[in-house]
């Protein structure tokens, strides 16, 4: 396994050859992200739902930052107390609650409005030239659409670009104190716009537009840059869209493991990191589908209907184009180590 990175292999080529040369590998441990990798899809599965693993620690962390540093943290300490990922037991059951009535309350009102969103921001598809599909179209397609289920005005978040990689552990003291300058005014802003909001309303908010910003960005960048290039010389409209995107957005999921178990003659040990990689539900050697990208178990993802509603609004819109794409030039994203996104994807659009 030396030959691997797995600081960068979700982002690396190399991944899909990974991915499909040995796809019963048992769980080894990696000296360079100190974590346990799980790479063979049933593993991940079953690892992802036990109760024996917590979700990696953010608010704590950023305590002791604070501390440490003399800096003001307070703002990211809040949005983690109502990022349900980020949280276990009681004070994660409470959340979790909230957080679906909440989303299946506004499920029909933000599906409305998909179909004209989504013509909007992708009519480029249907005129001949060059795009730049993630800055002209991904991105602000995306950021009007988590606003929308967050119920934020898209203006008081156009600043907010590196909100989700607060899940980025590797990030330098610069980096964070800018992403917690960034929640810090989205904060005031959702304060200021709904006057007599409790913290809880204010910090769900955030919590909403924080989940679903990279992994919808993620995952619609690069299942569109692999089915481009997979059809490439299709004509849009012979293009086979599949019901679930072909590529996640969140590549791998970190857990702790907090009583010691084994797996498949693998022992873990409290403490131990694990990293367990759903890029392996992507290849189709998986025996399991790509409905686990996200994920099983007490944390499984809320946001999955309006998700796959998303992509499904998307691929309609697509497959009905009477022009062909081709991908001009695709560059992966390298400024965090938490998410698979295209950074460039530029496509040249002509008449089929
Ligand atoms: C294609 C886009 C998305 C993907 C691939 C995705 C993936 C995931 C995954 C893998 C998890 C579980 C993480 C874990 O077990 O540690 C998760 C959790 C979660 N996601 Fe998503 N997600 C997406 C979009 C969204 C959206 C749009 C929302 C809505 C705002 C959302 C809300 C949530 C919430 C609330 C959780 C935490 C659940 C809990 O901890 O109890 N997600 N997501």
């Amino acid at each position: 396994m030396e030959s691997y990175n797995f600081l960068t292999l979700h982002r690396d080529e190399a991944r899909h050859q990974y991915f499909s040369d040995d796809i019963s590998r048992a769980p080894f441990f990696d000296p360079r992200t100190k974590t346990w990798i799980i790479g063979n899809p049933v593993d991940c599965r079953d690892i992802i739902s036990s109760n024996k693993l917590i979700p990696a620690t953010y608010a704590e962390d950023y305590e002791a930052l604070a501390e440490r540093f003399g800096v003001d943290f307070s703002n990211l300490i809040f949005a983690f107390h109502y990022i349900p990922l980020c949280l276990s037991g009681e004070r994660h059951a409470h959340i979790r609650m909230a957080v679906g009535k909440f989303l299946a309350k506004r499920r029909d009102m933000v599906e409305g409005r998909l179909p004209e969103l989504v013509a909007r921001h992708l009519g480029a598809f249907r005129r001949e030239g060059r795009i730049e599909v993630m800055g002209d179209i991904v991105e602000p397609l995306v950021h009007e659409y988590t606003c929308l289920i967050a119920g934020i005005e898209p203006e008081d978040a156009k600043e907010c670009h590196r909100t989700s990689q607060i899940f980025d552990k590797s990030s330098n003291l610069n980096k964070r104190k800018a992403m917690e300058a960034e929640i810090a005014s989205l904060r005031t802003m959702i304060a200021s716009r709904s006057e007599g909001a409790s913290d809880e309303e204010i910090g769900l908010r955030l919590a909403y537009f924080i989940l679903g910003k990279d992994p919808l960005k993620g995952t619609l960048g690069s299942s569109l840059y692999r089915l481009l290039t997979e059809w490439a010389g299709s004509p849009l409209t012979e293009v086979e869209f599949p019901d679930y995107p072909p590529e996640t957005g969140v590549p791998f999921i970190e857990r702790i493991v907090i009583e010691p178990f084994s797996h498949g003659g693998t022992s873990f040990e409290p403490g131990n990191r694990v990293r367990i990689f759903l890029q392996s539900f992507s290849h189709t050697q998986s025996p399991l589908g790509r409905s686990n990208f996200f994920g099983a178990g007490s944390h499984a993802c809320l946001g999955r209907p309006l998700s796959l509603s998303f992509w499904n609004s998307v691929a309609a819109y697509l497959s009905a184009s009477p022009m062909r794409a081709t991908v001009l030039s695709h560059t992966p994203r390298t400024t965090d180590y938490v998410f698979a996104c295209p950074d460039v994807l530029s496509v040249d659009v002509t008449h089929a």
